[in-house]
């Protein structure tokens, strides 16, 4: 008898758990679907003002403005728009002959076919010499404020001749590289059709090699059509993964505005100081030792098309990239020092950047979010190169 009640007990207890269990479980899930289905609402409004707020580290602050569309591109005053000045920019960006080999031209790595970028860790140039980062994307140039990694650029027609003149890229002096071209006689009506004179200059080399960059824009991504009112673009994971963007995965610190950087210089715990894989980023160009590791926030537009990922390329899977987030940046002890030139360096990670605690899925979301920022690649006609 007093076995059998217990017995009883068991199975109700059973019974009454199992019950629980699949009501939690189902409450947890369509709580998750009101909730998304409310945010998809909002995010696809067309209006970012009704938007959840983002959760914003204090010194994210001042660099801080909403993701959105891209604005148009402003041409500078002293390098105004033409179609002509873009033909002969793009056949100039094709063009091996301003390389000492005759050999690399801009596009062998900046490949309109893989994101405007050459999707190798590291680039090789002159001599198969392999270079110390990885070749950025193009893309949408125009809305960057410094140029490279480290900023060292300060124009898109200052960075156009560092290559040429770079000896591991394609190694020719500039002056020689326009000599070259001067000497071709297709060009001729190119540069006067672009400038109203024949005379080529480095000068007019690089505006005209600029003006065609600033027209390299992304066409309109599934994100741009979800924040514009087309709700059912976003699936219920991408639209999860907008929102843990803005909020719990912290990226909106500094990969914020339409061109989705904030065109700042941060520690992202990359610098590997005193290893052979070193690079000092930004303190290179400023001498500030504050400045050691820290590179400029990159654009995450196209960003499924411009692996391997980071200054070196040293991540070559975007799950990579946000596992390494989602742990908080960590670096390896032996590699945080060094000494440089009789100056001591030590890494210091952005204070922004602390473990974040996503599970699984909610890595998922993000890197599906991630996703809507890339359009597919466009073929793209290589110009005829003039003789
Ligand atoms: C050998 C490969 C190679 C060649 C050739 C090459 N690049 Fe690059 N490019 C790179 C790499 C690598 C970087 C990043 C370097 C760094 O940050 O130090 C880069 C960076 C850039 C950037 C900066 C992008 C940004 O977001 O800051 C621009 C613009 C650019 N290249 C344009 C050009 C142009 C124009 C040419 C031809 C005149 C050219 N590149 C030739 C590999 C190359
Ligand atoms: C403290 C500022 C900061 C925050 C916060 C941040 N990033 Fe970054 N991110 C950077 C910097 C700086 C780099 C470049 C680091 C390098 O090249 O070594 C970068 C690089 C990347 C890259 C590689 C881009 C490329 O072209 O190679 C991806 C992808 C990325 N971040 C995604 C994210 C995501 C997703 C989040 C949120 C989970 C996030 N970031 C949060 C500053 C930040």
């Amino acid at each position: 008898m007093k076995n059998a009640l217990s017995w009883t007990l068991i199975v109700c207890v059973s019974i009454f758990l199992l019950n629980n269990c699949k009501t939690t479980l189902h409450k947890d899930i369509s709580q998750d679907q009101s909730f998304i289905s409310k945010i998809r609402k909002l995010y696809s409004s067309g209006d970012p003002s009704l938007w959840p707020k983002p959760e914003l580290n204090e010194l994210a602050v001042p660099h801080f403005s909403e993701i959105g569309h891209l604005p148009k591109v402003k041409f500078p005053e002293n390098n105004p728009y033409s179609k002509e000045k873009v033909l002969l920019g793009k056949t100039l960006f094709y063009d091996p002959r301003l390389s000492g080999s005759n050999q690399i031209a801009c596009a062998s790595c900046h490949d309109p076919e893989l994101g405007w970028t050459d999707n190798k860790t590291q680039s090789f140039g002159h001599d198969r010499q392999l270079g110390t980062r990885n070749a950025m994307t193009i893309m949408n140039i125009a809305f960057a404020k410094s140029l490279f990694w480290d900023g060292r650029a300060e124009s898109i027609e200052q960075q156009s001749q560092m290559p040429i003149q770079d000896h591991k890229e394609m190694n020719e002096h500039i002056d020689i590289a326009t000599d070259k071209i001067a000497k071709i006689k297709g060009y001729e009506s190119l540069f006067e059709r672009a400038f109203g004179t024949k005379t080529v200059t480095k000068e007019k080399i690089a505006m005209a090699i600029a003006t065609f960059e600033r027209t390299l824009m992304s066409p309109q991504t599934k994100f741009d059509k979800f924040i514009d009112g087309q709700s059912d673009a976003f699936t219920d994971d991408e639209v999860a993964g907008m929102h843990l963007f803005r909020t719990k995965g912290q990226c909106m610190n500094c990969h914020n505005s339409g061109y989705f950087s904030n065109n700042q210089f941060e520690n992202d715990g990359t610098g590997l100081l005193g290893s052979r894989q070193e690079d000092l980023g930004r303190y290179k160009v400023t001498g500030d030792p504050s400045d050691a590791g820290k590179f400029r926030v990159p654009t995450l537009r196209e960003i499924t098309r411009t692996g391997p990922w980071m200054h070196n390329g040293a991540f070559g899977t975007l799950r990579d990239v946000l596992t390494f987030y989602n742990g908080g940046n960590p670096e390896p002890p032996k590699k945080r020092a060094t000494v440089h030139n009789g100056v001591q360096l030590v890494s210091k990670k952005s204070a922004m950047l602390k473990p974040l605690h996503l599970t699984e899925k909610e890595i998922s979301q993000i890197e599906a979010f991630l996703a809507t920022l890339s359009t597919r690649t466009q073929r793209l006609v290589p110009p005829g190169l003039p003789k």
